[in-house]
């Protein structure tokens, strides 16, 4: 049986670093399922054409990490029947041997309730929007909004809101330095290995 990694969070909390690093070191598959949500909001016309036609290139595209970018990925996202077009690829990827890190908003919720590990990230407003300012080379205090904007959309969708797992481990990496989060994430997958 594969060894699956849940990892959700708010934007820009951490949750792709961790869910990295996670895969690296055990060897895992890792998904970002954000870029499947970017790359449908990227395509433009029709998002359920987009999301049942989705192609490996397009999670390749290079304009994908931009606020622009994310603000379209969360106005697709809260579409019920673009997200049931994303389900199936989402959890056949969780399966693939020996083991798989997903990362997203809806992993421990939805995608994979079963995950033998989940993760909620979280960490202050304001740290996640430098961090992601500093990532993507664009203005703190533009990222700021454009996080929180997003996240308040992320979270009051009707279809798979982002609310961590009843059984999830929170980890607050605000204070944290990534060695930090990381080793705390590494700890938590082989408790339970
Ligand atoms: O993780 P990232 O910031 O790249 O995600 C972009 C957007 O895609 C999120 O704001 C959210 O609306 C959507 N998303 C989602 N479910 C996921 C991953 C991302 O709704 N599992």
């Amino acid at each position: 049986m594969p060894f699956t990694i849940a990892i959700d969070g708010p934007a820009a909390s951490g949750k792709g670093t961790i869910a990295r690093a996670l895969s690296q070191r055990f060897g895992f598959h890792h998904l970002d399922t954000g870029l499947l949500y970017r790359a449908v909001g990227a395509k433009g016309g029709d998002p359920l054409s987009a999301a049942r036609e989705l192609q490996p290139g397009d999670l390749e595209r290079s304009d994908l990490r931009s606020n622009e970018a994310g603000q379209a990925a969360s106005r697709v996202a809260a579409i019920a029947e673009v997200r049931a077009a994303l389900v199936e690829f989402q959890r056949s990827f969780a399966r693939t041997e020996p083991g798989a890190v997903l990362d997203g908003r809806d992993i421990g919720t939805v995608i994979c309730p079963a995950a033998e590990l989940k993760l909620y990230v979280i960490a202050s407003d304001e740290v996640r929007a430098s961090r992601r300012a500093a990532e993507i080379g664009a203005d703190a205090a533009e990222t700021l909004a454009a996080l929180r904007e997003r996240d308040a959309r992320d979270a009051a969708r009707a279809t798979a809101p982002l609310r961590p797992a009843e059984d999830a481990v929170t980890l607050d990496t605000t204070e944290m330095s990534i060695d930090e989060a990381v080793a705390q994430a590494i700890r938590l997958v082989e408790q339970r290995q």
